[in-house]
């Protein structure tokens, strides 16, 4: 790889106007993320001095957006008033470039190219060791739309063609460029103080370069992508639910290669930083997002959504089930039509029966709640049983309260704990009891009107 420093230019300032859309076109997603989340991302894995990203249309929705990036102090944003062309908007970052570094290597990206992979643009930055600029190029069945790569008799890169400038015989070429170019800085200064607007669309072309540097004799590098998906640009919502398929293709893939059987790959959305243990099964439609880790022997049955958190070996979820911020021990069983909010800690075979939902939550080893019922803002010990229907009254209409729950209780149905309280180990609730003082060790409190027979009792019957 060459030595000099290394500045990235992520070219992000145009409208995107075949999105039809208020939204900057690089904010649009793939996977949960920005299509210019994706390719910052992909550029910082090469360790750059810095990354310019030009900005223009939407500029502050755009920078807002990384307000909150590990890494937002690595980019520099350049603002591009008007959008002359991409060559005009690579100009505009260069005085950023100059101002730091004398001599470096310039790699310029496309925000609309979001799966471009770093081990790729890494290849374009060892090439420079022996040219002074580097294409990314592909061979495509449909060209249509895109710069064509123009070769001499030799077969060496003599230019670039938009679609809009090209003759009938250049428009057949099948060989496009991805808009990835690496450049050295002294000479891409050059060559872009020569470019002009004399086309059909009247834009400084970045493309142009590319003529210009084998007009002056230089050896110019073509390298290919290993796979064309990387180079797939996003100028329309059609390609954006094309890409989004590619994306998720391949992160099946990754997951399958990692030992984990899905069901149809074409039926599961990883949209994050997602990690799962071999022999896990994952049902279809499953939404897995933000940080998740699951373990070995997982089963994740139909219709979940598992969101930013950790399952531990051998949990079962059954359909239907919404998982966030919660943590899952060994052997939990959840579901099905359950949802575990924010705060939510199973100790291992904790049972989470239907249309239970928890939050702010902790439950110690071998606890259940299995049918109907809210558990917030409470502990509940271990083996402790809460019966159907059972609420903990956390909250008075201003302020959370905390529901203690000590180990081996039984919690009868329908009952009602009113927050803050306590029940202390053994107890035992009767059903359909309202629990609004501490409740001690090994007793049974009940609160529900005794029952009573009433004779000779008549139905009302309707009136004539
Ligand atoms: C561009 C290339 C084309 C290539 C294609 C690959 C040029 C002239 N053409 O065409 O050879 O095949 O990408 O996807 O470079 N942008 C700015 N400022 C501007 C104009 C554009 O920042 O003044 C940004 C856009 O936001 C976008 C990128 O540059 O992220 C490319 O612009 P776009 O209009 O999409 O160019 P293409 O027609 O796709
Ligand atoms: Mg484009």
């Amino acid at each position: 790889m060459s030595n000099k420093p290394l500045h990235v230019v992520i070219l992000a300032a145009g409208k995107g106007r075949r999105m039809r859309s208020d939204l900057p076109k690089v904010l649009h997603q793939i996977a949960g993320k920005s299509l210019l989340g994706h390719v910052v991302d992909s550029a910082l894995e090469l360790k750059p001095a810095k990354i310019h990203v030009v900005v223009g249309h939407g500029k502050d929705l755009v920078i807002d957006s990384f307000a909150e990036h590990a890494c937002n102090d690595r980019l520099n944003w350049v603002e591009q008033t008007e959008q002359l062309g991409t060559g005009h908007a690579v100009s505009q970052a260069l005085p950023f470039i100059d101002s730091d570094n004398k001599s470096a290597n310039v790699l310029m990206l496309t925000a609309d190219v979001p799966l471009i992979r770093s081990s790729t643009l890494s290849a374009m930055v060892s090439a420079m060791s022996s040219s002074p600029l580097a294409l990314l190029t592909a061979l495509v069945d449909d060209p249509f739309g895109l710069g064509r790569i123009t070769r001499d008799e030799s077969g060496a890169v003599s230019g670039i063609v938009e679609q809009k400038d090209a003759n009938s015989e250049q428009s057949k070429i099948n060989e496009i460029n991805s808009g990835i170019i690496c450049a050295d800085l002294e000479q891409l200064k050059i060559w872009l103080s020569q470019v002009s607007s004399d086309n059909v669309q009247q834009e400084f072309y970045l493309t142009d370069v590319v003529g210009l540097a084998y007009a002056a004799g230089n050896p110019i590098a073509a390298l290919h992508p290993d796979n064309n998906a990387e180079v797939t640009g996003i100028n329309s919502r059609l390609q954006l639910s094309q890409v989004e398929r590619m994306f998720q293709a391949e992160q099946a893939e990754r997951l399958m290669n990692d030992g984990v059987t899905i069901m149809d790959p074409a039926r599961i959305d990883l949209r994050g930083d997602i990690d799962v243990g071999s022999d896990s099964v994952i049902d279809v439609n499953v939404v897995l997002q933000g940080r998740v880790r699951i373990g070995r022997n997982v089963y994740i049955a139909p219709n979940c959504i598992i969101t930013d958190s950790i399952l531990a070996d051998n949990v079962t979820v059954h359909a239907n089930t919404v998982i966030e911020g919660s943590e899952l021990g060994a052997e939990v069983n959840v579901g099905p039509f359950a949802r575990l909010r924010p705060g939510t800690k199973l100790a291992d075979k904790v049972k989470i029966g239907n249309f239970v939902e928890t939050k702010n939550a902790q439950l110690d080893v071998g606890a259940k709640v299995n049918h109907l019922s809210y558990v917030g803002d409470a502990t509940v010990g271990r083996n402790t049983n809460i019966g159907a229907g059972v609420i903990t009254c956390n909250y008075d209409g201003a302020n959370k309260h905390k529901t203690t729950i000590g180990k081996d209780v039984f919690v009868g149905s329908n009952s009602q704990l009113v927050a803050p309280v306590e029940i202390e180990d053994g107890a035992t609730i009767g059903a359909g009891s309202t629990i609004t003082a501490k409740v001690e060790a090994n007793k049974l409190a009940i609160s529900r009107g005794k029952q009573r027979q009433i004779d000779g009792w008549k139905r009302p019957t309707k009136a004539r």
